[in-house]
């Protein structure tokens, strides 16, 4: 009996032993692992701040090393110093996605890293109108669809070489919410919105044989400059309460671990996907 009793607090220890062993030895696989994107190139576009800034950062603390541009030089300084900052891995670039010279510097940029790219993310998108959309000027219409919806297709034909190299590599691109549920007065913008759904899915279908996935984001209203701005918010407020069903804007963090995963290797079968990202949305 006394044995037993003896005996008992061997046994505990004994598992505390072992337990300690298992989370040691837990502890140390997770310090040896991988992160996600370790090794991996990202060019992230409009990404000096709001969306394309978390997803920016989100790429980088998932391993990844990320071009970070925009149209401003001091935004892009800006944003790198705060990302290096954190001890992340980023360059940056000016980079206005409707000209042809800043997108093909911002490939040199890339290839400048590592000589390849496995990522491409599209975030700089406009809306330089709030009126009716048969009012809108052939200039702003060129302006629209230039950045919005060109200015992805003709960044990824540049890249496209590159990426192909990698395997494994893809593509998010960023659409809106009002590509589903047009917003009044928004309208040369939502139908740019729209019109990257299909972008998403032609793209998706002609580079899958090319091991390359393709896959679109669809935010709601995202607490940014451009989401809080006058010609987005007050647009989209008296929708807001029948779409939206977390009753909060969303951050611009809330897109950015979705975009994350989109391009880790989890997401190896899943492409030409516009995966919504709106705090519940059932009209869409
Ligand atoms: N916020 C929302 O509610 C919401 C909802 C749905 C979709 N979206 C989409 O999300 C994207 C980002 O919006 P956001 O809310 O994050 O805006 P934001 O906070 O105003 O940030 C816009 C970013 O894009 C850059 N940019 C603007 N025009 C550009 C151009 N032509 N070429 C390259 N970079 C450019 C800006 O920097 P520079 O000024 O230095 O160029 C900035 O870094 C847009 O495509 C927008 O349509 C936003």
């Amino acid at each position: 009996m006394a044995a037993m009793f003896r005996s008992i607090p061997q046994v505990f220890r004994g598992h505390q032993c072992a337990s300690f062993l298992l989370s040691a030895r837990m502890f140390s696989k997770k310090a040896d692992e991988k992160l996600a994107l370790a090794d991996k190139v990202a060019v992230v576009t409009g990404s000096t701040k709001g969306i394309g800034f978390a997803i920016a950062r989100r790429l980088a603390q998932d391993g990844a090393h990320v071009v970070i541009s925009s149209r401003k030089q001091q935004n892009v300084d800006r944003a790198v110093a705060v990302l290096k900052e954190e001890g992340l891995s980023v360059t940056g670039t000016v980079c206005h996605v409707g000209k042809a010279e800043d997108r093909q510097h911002l490939v040199a940029t890339a290839l400048g890293h590592s000589g390849g790219v496995d990522f491409l993310v599209c975030v700089a998108g406009v809306n330089p109108l709030v009126g009716s959309t048969l009012g809108a000027s052939e200039q702003i219409w060129d302006k629209i669809l230039d950045v919005n919806v060109k200015a992805p297709a003709l960044l990824l034909s540049r890249l496209l070489p590159h990426m192909e190299k990698r395997g494994g590599s893809s593509v998010v691109l960023v659409s809106s919410a009002v590509a589903y549920l047009p917003v009044p007065k928004l309208g040369a913008y939502n139908t740019s919105k729209t019109a990257l759904l299909g972008l998403c899915r032609s793209l998706a279908v002609e580079l899958a044989p090319k091991g390359i996935r393709v896959n679109c984001i669809v935010p709601g209203v995202i607490k940014t400059d451009f989401g809080l701005g006058e010609k987005t918010l007050p647009n989209m407020r008296p929708e807001l309460n029948k779409i939206y069903g977390l009753q909060r804007l969303g951050e611009p963090e809330d897109c950015a671990g979705i975009v994350s995963f989109l391009c880790s290797s989890d997401a190896s079968y899943i492409t030409g996907e516009n995966i919504t990202v709106a705090g519940f949305s059932p009209r869409l």
